[in-house]
């Protein structure tokens, strides 16, 4: 098995402070391996497929981590109060241990404060607060806005050559979307583009890039001071939009200045990469399941079920992370205080002791257990929003072209190595209009 160097997330390489369990029972050869390897970046239902078939729960030396593949084993994990979502802090040493940096401090902060990353009580305070504004009045209020911006990225693509459908419609959607709903003007959406980017480098870790903290940390940084402008702006005259809704009080109780810019820095990133990744899996899977497509293009109204079958199929979330907080036994192992647990997504939703023939896209199955979106305390907050998106993206694409195809070879598509998200790296396809 050829193995990457891991470009992977804040969680593979980055954080190997965990115990080391040599000659555990529960080692099995093949996969203590790179979990970012080729073969496992490529097809992740068939290389975890085979650990939960073989060994659910697995110690990978190489990761430092226990590998939880079944639909049981991740939906208990995600309930076990002995595992912890708070996992900031040992990365945070470790990464200042080379930098010793204020501005990498500083950017660990304001990390330090997404929800995703807390536990209870602050994880339900926060999550209260931040949680109005998913509400399903307030996200679809956005429905004739998000149109606009669907209709008029739909409008300027190509037909009849290939073109990028992640570059040209997948990316700029969710990002144009979100930096729309927080109030930042058109002129400035290409800044918050880049910030966000250098975000990403840091939190799903750009190996080969040496500067990556420092890169990181500039751009948090002036992401802040942004923030900070907009937030006194919308604090002296409120405006239509989520900032301004994130500063009103509830019982008596609202965010503080710190809390508010982490906030908006966890919404910008969680609502971009995922988003354009759910639509452009979608788009693959549907190519790849013909019959599946068609009965979409007659029956348009199954939409929303068939969005979540996408998401059980094929979905972006890749992994999810928890550290051990006390020794337990979990599984029939041993975990100790310290370890980490991935807590594999693909093989959960393709794990047949929950859904029939999980190989097969079956848009009328309506797979209401899948864990595409997470399950428990920390279930994705803006699915609302993801699910809109991605229902008026794929509605206005099958709408508008009569002929979608693959424009390379299926077998060239490349994907992303990162343990956390499933995201290839460009789709060409060629469109023709109706
Ligand atoms: C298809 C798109 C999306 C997918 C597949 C997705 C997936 C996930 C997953 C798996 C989690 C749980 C993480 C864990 O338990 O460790 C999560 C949490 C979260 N997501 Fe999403 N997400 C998507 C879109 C979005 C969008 C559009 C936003 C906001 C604009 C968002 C905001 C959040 C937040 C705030 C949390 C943390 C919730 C908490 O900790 O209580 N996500 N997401």
């Amino acid at each position: 098995m050829k193995n990457n160097t891991p470009n992977g997330t804040i969680e593979t390489g980055e954080m190997s402070e965990s115990l080391d369990i040599p000659g555990s029972s529960q080692s099995a050869a093949r996969f203590d391996s790179n979990l970012v390897c080729d073969e496992a970046v490529r097809d992740p239902y068939a290389f975890f497929g085979e650990l939960r078939d073989t060994v659910p729960i697995h110690w990978n030396t190489r990761h430092k981590a226990w590998v939880l593949t079944t639909h049981e084993l991740v939906t208990a994990a995600l309930r076990n109060a002995s595992l912890t979502a708070d996992r900031m802090e040992p990365f945070r040493g470790s990464v200042m241990r080379q930098t010793n940096s204020a501005a990498v401090d500083e950017t660990f902060r304001i990390l330090a404060d997404w929800m995703v990353f807390l536990d209870p009580p602050n994880h339900t305070r926060l999550r209260r607060l931040v949680s109005r504004i998913f509400a399903p009045s307030v996200v679809r209020a956005q429905t004739v806005d998000l149109q606009e911006v669907v209709g008029s990225l739909i409008a300027d693509l190509p037909e009849g050559r290939p073109v990028d459908f992640i570059a040209e419609f997948a990316a700029p959607l969710p990002a144009i979307v979100i930096a729309k709903m927080l109030g930042v003007p058109p002129q400035d959406r290409i800044l918050f583009k880049e910030w966000s980017d250098q975000l990403t480098s840091l939190v799903f870790g750009a190996y080969d890039n040496p500067d990556r903290f420092h890169q990181a940390a500039r751009g948090m940084l002036d992401l802040r001071d942004y923030l900070l402008g907009m937030i006194e702006k919308f604090e002296v005259a409120p405006e239509d939009n989520l900032i301004s809704l994130l500063l009103e009080q509830e019982d008596g109780d609202s965010l503080s200045r710190d809390e508010l810019i982490s906030t908006c820095t966890l919404l910008l990133f969680g609502g971009h990469e995922t988003t354009t990744n759910l639509i452009t899996n979608g788009l693959l899977a549907l190519l790849d399941f013909p019959d599946q497509m068609d009965d979409l293009r007659r029956n348009p109204d199954i939409m929303a079920m068939a969005l979540e079958e996408i998401t059980r199929f094929d979905g972006p979330a890749r992994s999810m992370v928890r550290l051990v907080k006390e020794d337990h036994e979990f599984g029939g192992v041993e975990m100790k205080a310290g370890q980490r647990v991935f807590l594999v997504n693909p093989s959960a939703n393709r794990d047949a002791a929950v859904f029939g023939d999980p190989d097969v896209l079956n848009l009328r199955r309506n797979p209401t257990s899948h864990v595409g979106f997470g399950f428990g305390l920390h279930y994705c907050l803006g699915a609302p929003l993801a699910r809109l998106e991605a229902d008026l993206a794929l509605s206005a694409v099958l709408r508008e072209f009569d002929s979608i195809s693959l424009a390379t070879d299926r077998s060239t598509l490349e994907w992303n190595p990162t343990m956390l998200s499933r995201g290839l790296k460009s789709l060409p396809v060629v469109l023709v209009r109706r």
